[in-house]
């Protein structure tokens, strides 16, 4: 079955998709995006993520390019289009095609990009059972990192040097020794106390909406909750660590830099939170 993509109003085979060369999102990484998890052919947690949609367009002042409901429409036709049951869509957003020019063209008209696709989820579950491997980089980052910019150089550039450190994903550390978050999710430890901590939202971290829904199944477990930064010395001495985003869930990691968090295996929290999300999707 061949993909299908949604480009400027048109859907079209995945393969002969494509947008101008003066697009401001090629030249200038001037845009922004989302991507929301596919469960059982559903859109998860769909507000949280246009509410942050519209919050990061707002920001980079782009005009948002139609309503929520008509883009929920074409989401849900590309996911139905590509037969996606469990998989993620994602969406870029960019201010448009316009002559190279730093400041912004005027009567520009945004650029929309929709594609789909289906995620092993057998090969996921498997990788949260043996847990996953991070190492720290030096967070690079600019200074607005809760804009969900498709510019994301210095994230791949973590992403990569995890890679070959032989991990699957980079903690940024700050300037403060202090864990932001992953280079494409949020990051959590259940200290040696118990107590369930992750930096709180500022310009420094992405708003997770998978952080969001992860703080309100802890609510629900009356679990004792800190949003606050923590450093990866305490991180390596906490009982648990894991991370979030719509495309790992909740997936716990077992080591920090080479060295064993815990027991050295998934924590039980972290898999009680993983099994709580898969619950609340299915749902
Ligand atoms: N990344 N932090 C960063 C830097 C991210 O890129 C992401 C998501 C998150 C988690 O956000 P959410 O829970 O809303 O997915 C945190 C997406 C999945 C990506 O770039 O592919």
């Amino acid at each position: 079955m061949s993909r299908i993509a949604y480009v400027n109003g048109a859907y079209v085979p995945h393969n002969q998709a494509s947008v101008h060369i003066e697009d401001r999102g090629y030249q200038f990484a001037d845009g922004v995006y989302e991507v929301w998890a596919v469960r059982n052919g559903r859109l998860f947690d769909s507000e949280g993520h246009f509410r942050r949609l519209s919050r990061s367009l707002g920001e980079l002042e782009i005009a948002t390019p139609m309503a929520d409901q008509s883009l929920s429409h074409v989401l849900r036709e590309v996911v139905r289009k590509n037969r996606v049951k469990n998989g993620l869509v994602y969406l870029q957003i960019t201010r448009g095609v316009a002559p190279r020019d730093h400041a912004f063209p005027k009567g520009i008209v945004p650029s929309i990009v929709i594609t789909s696709k289906s995620m092993n989820t057998q090969l996921a579950d498997k990788t949260a059972k043996i847990g996953i491997a991070v190492a720290t980089m030096k967070d690079e980052r600019w200074a607005r990192c809760d804009i969900k910019s498709v510019s994301l150089l210095p994230n791949i550039l973590a992403k990569q040097a995890a890679y070959e450190k032989g991990a699957l994903e980079a903690w940024m550390v700050d300037d403060e020794g202090l864990i932001t978050e992953g280079a494409s999710s949020n990051a959590w430890i259940v200290t040696k106390e118990g107590v369930l901590t992750t930096r709180s939202l500022s310009s420094d971290i992405l708003g997770g909406i998978t952080r969001e829904r992860v703080l309100a199944l802890a609510a629900q477990r009356q679990l004792k909750v800190d949003e606050r930064a923590f450093s990866a010395s305490e991180a390596c001495e906490a009982r648990e660590a894991f991370i979030t985003s719509a495309i790992n869930m909740v997936t716990p990691v077992i080591k920090l830099d080479n060295q064993a968090i815990g027991e050295g295996k998934p924590g039980p929290l972290a898999s009680a939170l993983r099994k709580d999300y898969l619950q609340s999707a299915a749902t």
